[in-house]
């Protein structure tokens, strides 16, 4: 009995670490939650490509000057960090901003340069001094190399963070991050399922985009 308790515990734990279908703005995501503060999904097409429509939402009452997503692993430096693409939303006066950003070390992450593009979709984007809530077209982001999730993958291994320390810049892509501090409510780790996540639905919402 107490084994069985313990498996049932075990189970349940396992399904919490995991993604669940939410709609938001009329789009069905497959969404990671990290408990009250952050949340990302993902919408993909039957047949993916290079897009996906993302959706970040981040809380602290703390107040909020950054909140990002990793679209990857580097399995090399067992980093989210270090590596991939990552995705960083900010409110710039009252407007949600949002940057491709690479960090090659445990510091502030440069710009990413590189083909990919954000299309803001209105209805589930807004910012103010403790919510960022930020969804986007991301086109030409599942890159084919190693710094993001691949087309074929199933599930993808991404990365979190957000901070309630200040941000500087706000108006360019090269805003000065700083540091998301230590401890599972401010970044980690988490698998996305992404399977759950296509829809044939997905150009309808695509075209939401601005
Ligand atoms: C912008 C998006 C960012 C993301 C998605 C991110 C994500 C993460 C994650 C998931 C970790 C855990 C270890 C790992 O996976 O490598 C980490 C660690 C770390 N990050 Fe970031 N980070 C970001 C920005 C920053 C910035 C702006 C700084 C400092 C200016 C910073 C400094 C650090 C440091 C020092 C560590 C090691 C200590 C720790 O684990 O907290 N990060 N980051
Ligand atoms: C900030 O935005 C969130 C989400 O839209 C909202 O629930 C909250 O009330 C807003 N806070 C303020 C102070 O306007
Ligand atoms: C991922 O989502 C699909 C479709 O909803 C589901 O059949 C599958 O069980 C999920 N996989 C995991 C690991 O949760």
């Amino acid at each position: 009995m107490a084994r069985l308790l313990l498996l049932a515990t075990s189970i349940a734990g396992a399904l919490a670490q995991g993604t669940q279908s939410t709609t938001s703005a009329g789009i069905t995501f497959q969404t990671y939650d990290s408990g009250p503060n952050f949340k990302f999904g993902i919408a993909l097409p039957e047949t993916p490509g290079e897009d996906f429509i993302g959706h970040i939402t981040a809380y602290d009452p703390d107040g909020l000057s950054w909140a990002s997503v990793s679209l990857g692993y580097n399995a090399a430096e067992n980093s989210h960090m270090k590596g991939p693409l990552l995705v960083v939303a900010w409110n710039h006066e009252g407007k949600a901003k949002a940057a491709f950003r690479q960090a090659k070390a445990y510091v502030n992450p440069d710009v990413y340069k590189g083909p990919m593009t954000f299309k803001e979709i209105p209805q589930g984007t807004s910012v103010n001094k403790t919510h960022i809530e930020y969804t986007f077209l991301c086109s030409k982001c599942i890159t084919g190399d190693d710094i993001t999730f691949k087309k074929t993958d199933t599930t993808a291994k991404m990365g979190f963070a957000y901070s309630t320390n200040g941000i500087s810049g706000t108006e360019t892509a090269a805003a000065k991050l700083v540091y998301h501090g230590f401890g599972p409510q401010r970044r980690g780790p988490f698998t996305l399922n992404l399977t759950g996540a296509k829809s044939a639905k997905y150009s309808s919402w695509a075209e939401m985009a601005k």
